[in-house]
């Protein structure tokens, strides 16, 4: 199973003109920075089992589309300063690193080419609980974020035609870079789940382990309609 985050990132600027310690110049770059650490970063070491694209729409030459690829990745920067600078240093050379591309493609043709072959959910406060995903858990999935902006209804109606179910987290609207750790916590979880059944968490019962997969097997029928 692969994970992939696309970050829709309606004003980073697309160019180098900014500073990276004045996040209102790079039109919220910070915001970027942290769901790449979010993504990747661990406390030993950085995840390579999941891929992370960002879409840069900001001046002066939108789109600009980011990959980082978790299995070709040397390392990841220590904090969001330093993954500043380094998209600051891809924006200016314009050149390709082990693992991290720079591309001309838009939010339209990015979700376009990945809808036709994986299965396409947009992180939204109006959707349907998280834990309907887990039915489909064992495929390579995308989950596709709004920043501080979020998408507008041109966006999510595209994606809607893509196929694209909405999920929702929770109650209250949260921050991005929370949003994608919460979806990695839920999935690592289902995954030792999956190839360890008999795992136990120390000192609880089966019962309310599944109650941490918020809904557990309700919601699992639930979501097979969405097949
Ligand atoms: C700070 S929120 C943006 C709020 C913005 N006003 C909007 O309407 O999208 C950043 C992004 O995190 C995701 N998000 C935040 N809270 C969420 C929730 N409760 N459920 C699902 N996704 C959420 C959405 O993708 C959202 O675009």
């Amino acid at each position: 199973m692969l994970v992939e985050f696309i970050l829709k990132a309606s004003t980073a600027r697309t160019d180098s003109s900014f500073t990276i310690l004045d996040p209102s110049s790079s039109g919220r770059m910070d915001l970027v920075s942290r769901c790449i650490l979010a993504t990747f970063k661990q406390i030993n070491g950085f995840r390579r089992d999941v891929n992370f694209y960002t879409i840069l729409e900001g001046p002066s030459n939108p789109p600009i589309c980011i990959k980082f690829i978790g299995r070709e990745l040397e390392r990841i920067p220590s904090d969001e300063l330093e993954t500043t600078f380094l998209i600051k240093e891809l924006l200016e050379k314009k050149q390709s690193l082990p693992g991290v591309y720079l591309i001309k493609e838009s939010f339209e043709e990015l979700t376009t080419r990945l809808a036709k072959k994986k299965k396409i959910f947009l992180l939204n406060e109006k959707g349907i609980e998280f834990s309907n995903i887990f039915p489909m858990a064992d495929k390579d999935l995308v989950f596709v974020l709004g920043d501080h902006i979020g998408l507008n209804e041109d966006k999510k109606r595209f994606l809607a035609n893509l196929g694209a179910i909405k999920l929702r987290i929770g109650p209250h609207s949260y921050l991005t870079s929370h949003c994608i750790i919460f979806i990695q916590e839920e999935i690592d979880f289902y995954s030792t789940r999956r190839t360890c059944p008999s795992n136990k968490v120390e000192g609880t019962e089966k019962g309310e382990e599944e109650g941490r997969m918020r809904g557990g097997s309700v919601n699992m029928e639930k979501g097979s309609q969405l097949r």
